[in-house]
């Protein structure tokens, strides 16, 4: 299941016209900056949490098997805490193709962890509950099964929820809902 929405990213015009924008990663961006960007800061968000809710069908599982990757859900008085990259508008093109099963640019307002409660609007990727591969959610032991299980072009999806859990670690963050997914996973390999 796709739903492609490298288009309506392309129609997000937010920031049109600036020289640099912030985007905050919650996810794989976290552990993997494969593109290029001027600063990176730790920073954090309010009002959402990170949940393993959304299906992936073209990176971490298969349209038959899909896998689930992380998006962000509303939740009135959390934080999320992540990674704020400083980039230029034209490294979000290809970012939009690689995160199009779902992912909407949204504009957030990003608190940096150091620099005396600095904030800046920025953007992220969150895949909304109304999106064709969204999966929602599942007992913790019925999540990890599957992502323990499925693979797909770009890996196994359990490199990517233990790659997550190793960032977050060694940010200092406690994330307990993919924590107790990563123990879980250690558990099942004892
Ligand atoms: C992120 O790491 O912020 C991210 C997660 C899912 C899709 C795109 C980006």
């Amino acid at each position: 299941m796709t739903l492609d929405t490298t288009r309506d990213n392309r129609r997000r015009t937010h920031f049109a016209g600036h020289d640099a924008i912030w985007l905050f990663g919650y996810g794989s961006l976290i552990w993997k900056a494969d593109f290029p960007y001027r600063e990176r800061r730790p920073a954090y968000i309010h009002g959402w949490v990170r949940r393993f809710w959304q299906g992936s069908h073209d990176h971490r599982g298969t349209p038959e098997a899909p896998g689930r990757v992380v998006t962000l859900v509303h939740k009135p008085g959390a934080t999320c805490h992540g990674m704020a990259y400083r980039i230029a508008p034209e490294v979000l093109e290809p970012l939009d193709v690689r995160e199009k099963n779902g992912y909407l640019r949204e504009v957030v307002r990003l608190h940096f962890d150091e620099g005396d409660g600095h904030s800046a609007e920025g953007l992220v990727y969150l895949a909304g509950a109304d999106n064709a591969a969204f999966l929602g959610d599942a007992p913790l032991d019925a999540i990890a099964e599957q992502i323990a299980t499925a693979h797909g072009p770009s890996g196994a999806n359990r490199d990517y929820l233990l790659h997550l859990a190793t960032a977050l670690k060694d940010l200092g963050v406690e994330d307990e809902h993919v924590f107790a997914l990563a123990a879980r996973l250690h558990e099942g390999e004892r």
